[in-house]
């Protein structure tokens, strides 16, 4: 299976090293006890005044109709590799507290519950890619969803496919290197925009 892992400077868990994006799955089913400890592993992020704004709103191939429903909610071109995904998610952040209080660390959280969604799935040798081409309007129709609450990002899980199983151009984007800015580039000191010396 192809592998990209980060070229790094210094070491780092293997398990953030070698986490990627594939858009090719296999079909094979996801177990029930990986999906609960990929969302148990969600469950358990930070987040401010533990106030947990992170719903995830999940579909699987158990349910066949509820999956190819679930796959609408992704744009066409996402659609094109998200539909081979045994499990699809949609990760919802709530914008209010538990009192009605506005929460402005709502997106924030929710994207470090689905980095460790993500991590622990790598843990697993399971792969997830995230989509923020999803279509929300469609997306909150369909499930209801309330409007105190964002549409942040689909989520496909599953295990890894083969490359040359996607159409189109994406067996080359698939094989495409990573790429990251320098740490230079991100990490500052004294002044915003120097590099700090690291
Ligand atoms: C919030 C978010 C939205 C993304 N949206 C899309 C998307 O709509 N379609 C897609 O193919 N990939 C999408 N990606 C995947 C990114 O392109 C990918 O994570 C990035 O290129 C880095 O590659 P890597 O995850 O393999 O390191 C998204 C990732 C994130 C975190």
């Amino acid at each position: 299976m192809l592998k990209k892992p980060a070229q790094t400077c210094c070491d780092i868990h293997p398990i953030i090293r070698d986490r990627w994006s594939p858009r090719a799955f296999d079909t094979r089913p996801v177990p029930h006890d990986a999906l609960l400890s990929v969302l148990e592993a969600a469950r358990w992020a930070p987040s401010s005044n533990n106030v947990q704004p992170w719903r995830f709103i999940v579909a699987t191939t158990t349910d066949l109709q509820a999956h190819a429903a679930a796959v609408t909610g992704f744009n066409v071109r996402n659609q094109r590799w998200a539909k081979n995904a045994p499990v699809l998610i949609f990760a919802l952040a709530r914008k209010v507290n538990d009192a009605g209080a506005a929460n402005g660390a709502a997106a924030y959280d929710t994207g470090a519950a689905v980095a460790q969604l993500v991590l622990q799935a790598t843990a697993l040798d399971l792969v997830v890619h995230q989509a923020g081409g999803i279509e929300k309007d469609h997306i909150r129709a369909m499930y209801q969803v309330p409007e105190d609450t964002d549409i942040v990002v689909g989520l496909a899980l599953g295990y890894q496919g083969d490359a040359d199983s996607l159409p189109e151009d994406l067996p080359t984007r698939e094989r495409e290197p990573r790429a990251r800015k320098a740490l230079t580039d991100i990490v500052f000191a004294g002044v915003y925009g120097e590099a700090a010396k690291l």
